[in-house]
Order: structure tokens, then C-alpha cells, then sequence
């Protein structure tokens, strides 16, 4: 911890005054803390007190232009090694699950590009509200942490879930989050998205993937850790943070990309990758006939970027890993695609469309390898992404030093 840099959010909650033990707690392990307040969290502690217990100045307003000649709130974001939010309350975190950016605190958790850690407090049926409830699986999925809430006593007089954690279990959290993420140092390429393969300058042959898993993996393993290239196709999905980014069109584009991100320590090929590109796509704009006849695409077979990878003569990544979306003999066809491939691990899927899994938030994952079929119980996409992550790390041999 020693020499690492906090930018801790305080927000506006009677638990606002524990984060002064945080401080003093954070402080006493050696770090920086730099500190923003959100206007309400004034009403509960002053800045003079947080910031003679963080040793530096608080942070409070965006449009401060002493603060932005000194360091801007991009750079304030950037410079933490973690961002801790304590209280998050329900409105910080309602604002932060809507991508708001309406004041400095919520400016720096959009502007930031490093992990987030949330320590929730508020009253237990502020908690408790579906609102609340899906503004956190919103956060979530986005890749943060969350530690707490505790259940207990409130000061507002009812007893439940909504009390911060805390102050030493907020420590133990950011202490696993700073040094222990299962992924740290390890070089880890995810594919992801659909291939858009052109016919003629404005049209084009693609699918239906949006990126979501393949997103969600590389969110959840920035979180762990990884340092990630993530190379994409044109998805609808947001892009995740904290990765090195590479934006795509074709699938020869992806393979190129993927060859020149190369070396990596594990390959997770999530990407929809178009099979057949058109062979002499027109330069122009193809032109209906005077006499009707329609055009004849001619196909050629695309690069499998995965059995490439699998199959590299001299960078195959340790770990290699594909996809399989099967509607029957799940099993049977993944293990077959396996050995065809030459990859070491297939995650099968049975998207059938009365499991709800393509396009929904859950997963049932059948995990293939040498030693056979691993059916996973159904989970989120972004638990599948963590439990594959830890299996990673394990097949790796464990964290970097
Ligand atoms: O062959 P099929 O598309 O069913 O295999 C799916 C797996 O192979 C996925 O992991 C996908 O990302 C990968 N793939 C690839 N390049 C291709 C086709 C599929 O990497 N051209």
C-alpha cells in the first residue's frame, strides 16, 4: 500500500463522517489520499477536517478554475491507483449507473480509467428498492467493486442492509483490490463483436452479436487485473475501460489486429467472426441493371482467428480459448470443435431460445478441455467472466508478483 495513490468520493450520507477513519486508516499504510466531495457530503463533514486528516486539499467543485489550473479532473481521475467511493449513496450511485457527469465527483468516475470500488450506504429500504437494486447490477456489470453494505442499526432509526462497511473491512477491500487481483501482470487478448464484411462502399454482410460477453470478460478482467487488448469488431456494446483498445471492421482486420497484439499469456476469442467475405467487394456502389438481373456475390473463406492462434508456430498464447453457441448435442459438437480448432478450453453455450441465454443477462457455460465436460450452474455473464478468470489465473499458476 505503500506509496499507492486514493482518489476517495465522499458522498453526501450521515456515514460520511466514518470515511475520516478511512483516511486516517488509508494514511496510515502509506497512501496518498486525495479527496472529492459531492456538495451534500458538506452537510455531514467539513473539508477542513477531511483534508487535515488527508494531509491535501479537498476537492469540491467542477468548475473551480484554480482546481483545473492545478490538476484538471481528468488528471485527478487518472492519477489514483483506485477510486474509492464511501458513502456511495442511492442518488451517487443512481447518477454513476446513468453515466451522469453533473458535478465533480461523478466527472471523475466517468473520466477515470482506473478500477472503482463502492461502499454503499443508506436506509434499508433505500437499499432494498428495485431501483437501487438494478442501479447496482447496472454498476456491476460495468466492472465495479462494490464492499459492503452491513446490515445492523441505522442511524435513522430501522434496522437492516445500508450501513457503510466498515472503515478496516473498506481497507481489506481496497488492500485485495490494490494487490491481489488474480490476473495482475498476466497479458490477456479477448476478440470481441460482430465482423462487418463489405459488399460495395456502403453495404455489407454481418451478424447479430453486440459484444456483450466479450465486453463483459474484459471488464471483469481489467477489475482482476489483466492487462487487456481487446479487439472489436463494429459492436453495439459499449467499450469496456481500463483496456487497450482496437477497433476493427473485417475479419481479416481482426486477424491482423490480433497477430500484431500478440504476444499474450491466455487468448479468449469471444468474437462473432463472419465466415465468408465477398470476394472482389465493388469499389463503387453496385447499380440495379436496366434489365433487373441481380448481382452475384462471389465468397471466400475468412482466416479462423482462433485456430490460427491455436495454431502458431512460434506465439501460441499458453491458454487458448473459444466459444460455441450450439442448439443441440451441446456437448458432442463443443468437444468436436475443440479438436478441430486445437484450442485448449471451449466454453459451449445452449442457446436454444427457451434457455433466454442470447441477448440475456445469464449464461449457462459447459467448459470443455482435456479432461472433459464442466457444466457451470447458470449465472450471470459477468460471474461466468469471473469464474473464467479465476480458472485462468489457476491454469496460469497463479498472480504475478
Ligand atoms: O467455427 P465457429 O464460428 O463455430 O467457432 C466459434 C469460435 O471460433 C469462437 O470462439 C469464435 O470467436 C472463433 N472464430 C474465430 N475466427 C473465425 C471463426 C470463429 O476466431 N473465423
Amino acid at each position: 500500500m505503500q506509496g499507492r495513490r486514493i482518489l476517495l468520493v465522499i458522498g453526501g450520507g450521515i456515514a460520511a463522517y466514518n470515511t475520516l477513519e478511512l483516511i486516517r486508516l488509508l494514511r496510515g499504510r502509506g497512501c496518498a489520499v486525495d479527496v472529492v466531495m459531492t456538495e451534500a457530503a458538506g452537510a455531514f463533514v467539513t473539508p477542513l477536517s477531511v483534508s487535515a486528516l488527508a494531509g491535501s486539499r479537498v476537492y469540491r467543485d467542477l468548475f473551480d478554475l484554480t482546481d483545473e489550473a492545478e490538476m484538471g479532473h481528468i488528471q485527478l481521475s487518472r492519477a489514483a491507483d483506485l477510486v474509492v467511493v464511501a458513502p456511495a449513496t442511492a442518488d451517487l450511485m443512481a447518477r454513476m449507473a446513468g453515466g451522469h457527469a453533473n458535478d465533480l465527483a461523478t466527472t471523475v468516475l466517468m473520466a477515470t480509467d482506473k478500477r472503482v470500488l463502492i461502499a454503499p450506504a443508506m436506509n434499508v429500504r433505500m437499499w432494498d428498492h428495485p431501483a437501487t437494486q438494478r442501479n447496482l447490477r447496472t454498476l456491476e456489470g460495468d466492472g465495479i467493486l462494490v464492499v459492503g453494505p452491513d446490515s445492523g442499526d441505522m442511524a435513522c432509526g430501522e434496522y437492516g442492509p445500508g450501513r457503510l462497511a466498515e472503515p478496516p473491512a473498506i481497507l481489506a477491500a481496497i488492500e485485495r483490490t490494490l494487490s491481489a487481483g488474480p490476473l495482475r501482470g498476466r497479458r490477456i487478448l479477448v476478440t470481441s463483436g460482430p465482423t462487418h464484411e463489405p459488399i460495395d462502399p456502403v453495404r455489407y454482410i454481418a451478424n447479430r452479436s453486440s459484444g456483450a460477453h466479450g465486453t463483459a470478460i474484459a471488464r471483469v478482467f481489467s477489475v482482476l487485473g489483466a492487462e487487456v487488448g481487446f479487439v472489436t469488431g463494429p459492436a453495439t456494446e459499449a467499450r469496456p475501460n481500463a483496456a487497450e483498445i482496437v477497433e476493427v471492421e473485417t475479419a481479416a482486420e481482426m486477424a491482423a489486429a490480433v497477430a500484431a497484439a500478440l504476444p499474450a499469456e491466455a487468448a479468449i476469442c469471444a468474437a462473432a467472426v463472419a465466415d465468408w467475405h465477398v470476394i472482389d467487394a465493388a469499389t463503387r456502389k453496385i447499380k440495379k441493371t436496366p434489365a433487373g438481373t441481380p448481382p452475384t456475390l462471389r465468397f471466400g473463406e475468412n482466416p479462423d482467428i482462433l485456430k490460427t492462434l491455436a495454431t502458431h508456430p512460434t506465439q501460441r498464447p499458453p491458454l487458448v480459448i473459444g466459444f460455441a453457441a450450439e442448439t443441440d448435442d451441446v456437448v458432442a459438437k463443443a468437444t468436436a470443435k475443440r479438436a478441430r480448432k486445437g484450442c485448449d478450453w471451449i466454453l459451449a453455450n445452449d442457446v436454444r431460445p427457451e434457455t433466454g441465454i442470447m441477448g440475456g443477462r445469464e449464461n449457462a457455460i459447459t467448459r470443455i478441455t482435456d479432461q472433459g465436460a464442466e457444466p457451470w450452474p447458470r449465472m450471470t455473464k459477468e460471474a461466468a467472466a469471473g469464474k473464467l478468470a479465476h480458472l485462468i489465473a489457476e491454469a496460469l499458476g497463479g498472480a504475478q508478483p
